[in-house]
């Protein structure tokens, strides 16, 4: 029915002359899109159906779905009438809170780009359009623009068009944030139609929608191999795109330290790759206006006090650096730990954490506690020495002392840079995690915990019991760097095999916490760099992160498989942006819908029969077994 009224509704919107004659481009397009039964149906072009055929994303936006082509899909009510307008893309009007203000003059030109890269040539975009006025209101205009963890970031959209032809798109937010979010939205509801060769918008519209997780996160390791800010940048735009929130950098490690530290230069002189693998304050400065502008709380990781090494040379404040043969002492080469009873080291983590904390003003700081290694800190005679001098032993629960002591020391620095202020810690799940340390050394209204384990790793509730927040990015599901070969022996990497992006979409967060699920913050993906950087980064996150995306936003109840076709034209979107997303499937399963999953039937009578043969094997062995007995 709804398609019916598409193709009628398509007519009446464009007052459509039928004929070929002067159909711009028939000459070379030869296919157009008709909806049937809820599906898009890719049809040859012919005088009788040119007036009614389609192009493939308006088709999408109506056909067989109540939410259109939108990724993420809202949470609230969405109302998408079949009334498509021509936008005349040289008169947008905007009428925005803080006109003056930078922030909203980037965010409008943000959007102007997200239009201008729909149209694939402007020489033969079709001229003239309704006049579209984009208006958006917010509560908090004059507000401190940082995005929080109580930041409000729903807000509502409505299209409308008058007689007099204009659409206006009306967006009210409590914050920036939500209101940005309902750009995006709206952007999404804009498509370029390539047979009639114009950009066109959802002109009757009404859409209200809020995240259902508040952290949102993609974790770039920048240490192990270099990025550059460009591709960083590019990263930020892809998760604009999909309303992610958390840009967690982690910018250092044992392998090489680029960040420019002011009053330490000797960090990143002796610690970066080369003298032009720096990130210098105007590029961090750069990158953290580039994510506010789209959402995105940029977050420094300061990983300590393991997974430390370059750049601290020649300071005698480390312990195992590059020890030899490394698998001795630490998970990956070269090892490397802060030495905490040197008590000048504070010092010099106080130097970081300051420039750190002036540079990206975090409303939340990451002290890493990754991997500790007990082996290296029991290597120094000194470290030895001065536990044994204070009358501890030098067992396992002795060495969680000495980290216990280092992370009071460190955190007391971080409070100071922050004049006072009690900053939420991020620390990711380690042995200082593990439930016989945890209480003693860790207070759960400060510290949210990380959890890289299996997303089915009972230490999570053990976690969550004692009223610790959580993020999870367990590796099972989140880490996009598992699959590939190894690079410390042959066979595949450590985390293989590669985790399809329908195993993200599905990493429910409620089935992890269980009971617990009231204190889960959200979710985040990592890139971890040994095996990447910026040249294969991209298909790295995209489109996987999309569909953690929509995981966090929307906290679907459907699986993958009824978000799969809106996936396969997100990932045109992310292309079309100049992100270079991983081709999911041949573009014929793009342009013919719903033709190359498996059949749902099929798969269902395949697992019956899997669990029925499974039946007769374990009675057939019990059958064997008790022949055997028989025969013995
Ligand atoms: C939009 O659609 C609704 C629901 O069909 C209708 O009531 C309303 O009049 C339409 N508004 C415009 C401006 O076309
Ligand atoms: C925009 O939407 C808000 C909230 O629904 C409403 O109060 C306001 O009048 C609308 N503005 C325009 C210009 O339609
Ligand atoms: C390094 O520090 C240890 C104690 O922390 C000290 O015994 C040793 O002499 C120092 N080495 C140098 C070269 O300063
Ligand atoms: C640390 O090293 C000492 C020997 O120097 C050894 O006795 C002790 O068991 C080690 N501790 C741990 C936790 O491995
Ligand atoms: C702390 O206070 C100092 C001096 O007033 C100021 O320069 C610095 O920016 C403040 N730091 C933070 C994180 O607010």
């Amino acid at each position: 029915m709804r398609c019916a009224a598409l193709a009628m509704v398509a007519l009446l919107a464009f007052g459509w002359t039928p004929g070929l004659g002067d159909a711009l481009g028939a000459d070379d397009l030869i296919y157009g899109y008709e909806c049937s039964k809820g599906l898009c149906r890719k049809v040859e072009l012919s005088e009788e159906n040119f007036a009614s055929a389609i192009s493939l994303p308006v088709c999408r936006l109506f056909c067989g779905s109540d939410i259109g082509t939108l990724w993420p899909k809202p949470t609230g009510v969405v109302q998408l009438e079949p009334l498509m307008r021509q936008v005349d893309v040289a008169n947008i009007e905007f009428q925005m809170p803080g006109t003056k203000d930078k922030l909203w003059k980037s965010t409008e030109q943000r959007w102007l780009d997200l239009l201008e890269a729909k149209v694939p040539n402007r020489k033969i975009l079709k001229k003239g359009g309704y006049q579209l006025n984009i208006i958006v209101n917010t509560a908090d205009a004059g507000a401190p623009m940082r995005l929080q963890l109580n930041t409000d970031e729903s807000y509502a959209l409505s299209i409308g068009s008058n007689s007099a032809g204009q659409v206006t798109a009306n967006i009210t937010a409590n914050s920036f944030f939500g209101a940005r979010h309902g750009l995006e939205t709206l952007s999404q509801l804009i498509v370029y139609d390539d047979i009639r060769r114009e950009v066109q918008v959802v002109a009757n519209a009404s859409i209200a929608d809020a995240p259902f997780y508040k952290w949102r996160g993609l974790l770039l390791d920048t240490s192990r191999n270099y990025y550059s800010v460009k591709a960083i940048k590019r990263t930020l735009d892809g998760m604009a795109m999909v309303k992610l929130n958390t840009f967690h950098w982690h910018i250092t490690d044992s392998h090489s330290f680029p960040l420019e530290i002011s009053k330490r230069p000797e960090l990143s002189k002796l610690g970066a790759y080369s003298p032009s693998k720096v990130y210098t304050h105007s590029d961090v400065e750069d990158i953290v206006e580039y994510g506010r502008v789209r959402g995105i709380r940029v977050m420094p990781e300061y990983d300590s006090p393991a997974h430390v090494g370059e750049g601290w040379q020649h300071k005698n404040m480390t312990a195992c650096f590059n020890a030899k043969p490394w698998n001795d002492y630490c998970v990956e080469p070269p090892c490397g730990q802060l030495d905490p009873t040197v008590d000048d080291m504070y010092n010099v983590l106080e130097d970081i954490f300051s420039d750190m904390f002036k540079l990206y003003n975090p409303d939340v700081f990451h002290m890493g506690g990754d991997e500790v290694s007990v082996a290296c800190w029991n290597s120094s005679a000194s470290i030895r020495n001065w536990m044994l001098e204070r009358g501890w032993n030098l067992k396992e629960e002795d060495f969680m002392r000495l980290w216990g002591h280092y992370q009071m020391e460190a955190l007391s620095r971080v409070d100071r840079v922050a004049n006072g202020s009690h900053t939420p810690i991020i620390l990711w799940t380690s042995t200082l995690t593990d439930e016989r340390y945890i209480d003693q050394y860790l207070d759960p209204a400060r510290y949210i915990i990380q959890i890289w384990t299996k997303g089915n790793d009972r230490v999570i509730k053990k976690i969550l019991k004692r009223g610790y927040r959580i993020i999870a990015s367990n590796y099972d599901a989140l880490y996009f760097d598992c699959g590939g070969g190894g690079w410390v022996n042959d066979g595949n990497n450590w985390c293989s095999p590669y985790i399809g992006w329908q195993k993200v979409y599905q990493n429910d967060l409620a089935q992890i916490a269980g009971d617990y699920k009231h204190h889960v913050l959200g979710a985040e993906a990592a890139v971890w760099s040994e095996q990447i950087d910026e040249y294969t980064l991209d298909n790295r996150f995209w489109p996987r992160a999309s569909a953690l995306a929509e995981r966090l936003w929307s906290n679907p109840t459907e699986g993958w498989r009824q978000a799969e076709s809106r996936l396969l034209l997100h990932r045109e979107r992310l292309v079309e942006n100049g992100i270079g997303a991983e081709a999911l499937q041949p573009q014929w399963c793009l342009q013919n819908e719903n033709e190359c999953p498996v059949d749902a039937y099929a798969q269902c009578s395949e697992r019956l029969w899997l669990s029925l043969s499974l039946v007769a094997i374990v009675l057939l062995c019990a059958c064997n077994k008790q022949h055997l007995k028989v025969c013995e």
